[in-house]
């Protein structure tokens, strides 16, 4: 496994490859990190790990400059996955331009439920991403449905924009009770890891609502913010939603996802799940 700082010693290292996996990172990786890895390592001759801290998508109260760098534990880790090369470039070399002059947005999906409350990261993210397909050239690039918002919006820019990468969705990886693991877990402290797998089995008692028939969805979403207050949570918001379009569920949509997000103490969490057919 090599690792490289510079586009260039990337295309070098690229040169010849035949399918090539990318999977996206800001580093600090653990097990749901491994899974997007592992699924890239079994399908592509050559997998891409990139490992950038992408300022553009943090708000101004956001965690950026304390964001958690953990290079040589990361690496590590990635060397016995089996990855062939690490993309860790410094900020410079990813946007060389002093102030960022083009940025990458997809108003319809970046405002609603996230983005309402972090109101330029999907930019961010979609920027980066976008540069990252170009950098990269790769055929397959590897997203986790725990940012299920993230993965609906990059599938959207991949198709508006024609960028030649197949976009794959890795299911989340869960602890034993059931919380998502996520970077911001580490934020909890130990009575709030008690209460945090509240998120997702309030999820699943909304999905058993719907798939048993309850279609009135308002009052769903009402029973699933009442429940994460009651356990605790300062809760962002709880919606059933067109799982492609994350609109409102109306009379064309296929599927359903239940999205959430809600702060405990110092960590916003967020979770989804699949609710069925429409
Ligand atoms: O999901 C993340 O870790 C980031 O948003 C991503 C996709 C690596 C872009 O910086």
């Amino acid at each position: 496994m090599e690792t490289v700082r510079t586009i260039r010693s990337l295309k070098a290292a690229l040169h010849g490859a035949a399918s090539v996996g990318l999977v996206p990172t800001m580093g600090n990786l653990h097990d749901g990190h491994m899974a997007l890895v592992d699924t890239s390592v079994d399908r592509c001759d050559t997998t891409v790990v990139s490992i950038f801290v992408n300022p553009l998508q943090f708000g101004p109260n956001e965690d950026f400059d304390n964001y958690p760098r953990t290079l040589p534990a990361d690496t590590a880790m990635l060397e016995s996955a089996g990855v062939s090369l690490v993309f860790a470039p410094p900020v410079h070399e990813v946007f060389p331009a002093a102030g960022q002059t083009v940025k990458v947005t997809l108003p319809s999906l970046s405002r609603l439920l996230c983005g309402r409350s972090r109101p330029s990261h999907f930019d961010g993210v979609a920027t980066v991403v976008a540069k990252l397909f170009n950098i990269v050239g790769s055929d397959y690039a590897f997203f986790g449905e725990k940012d299920w918002q993230q993965l609906t919006l990059i599938r959207s820019m991949v198709r508006y924009l024609s960028i030649p990468t197949t976009v794959i969705g890795v299911p989340t990886v869960r602890a034993a009770d059931g919380l998502a693991l996520s970077s911001r877990n580490r934020y909890l402290s130990d009575a709030e890891r008690a209460i945090a797998p509240t998120l997702y089995q309030t999820l699943c008692s909304l999905r058993d609502a719907i798939q048993h028939g309850d279609r009135r969805y308002r009052v769903l979403e009402r029973h699933g913010r009442d429940a994460l207050a009651d356990a605790g949570f300062e809760v962002d918001y709880v919606a059933v939603r067109d799982a492609m379009t994350l609109r409102t569920p109306h009379a064309e949509s296929e599927r359903l996802r239940i999205l959430a997000a809600a702060r405990l103490g110092k960590a916003r969490l967020i979770d989804n799940i699949d609710a069925g057919q429409a």
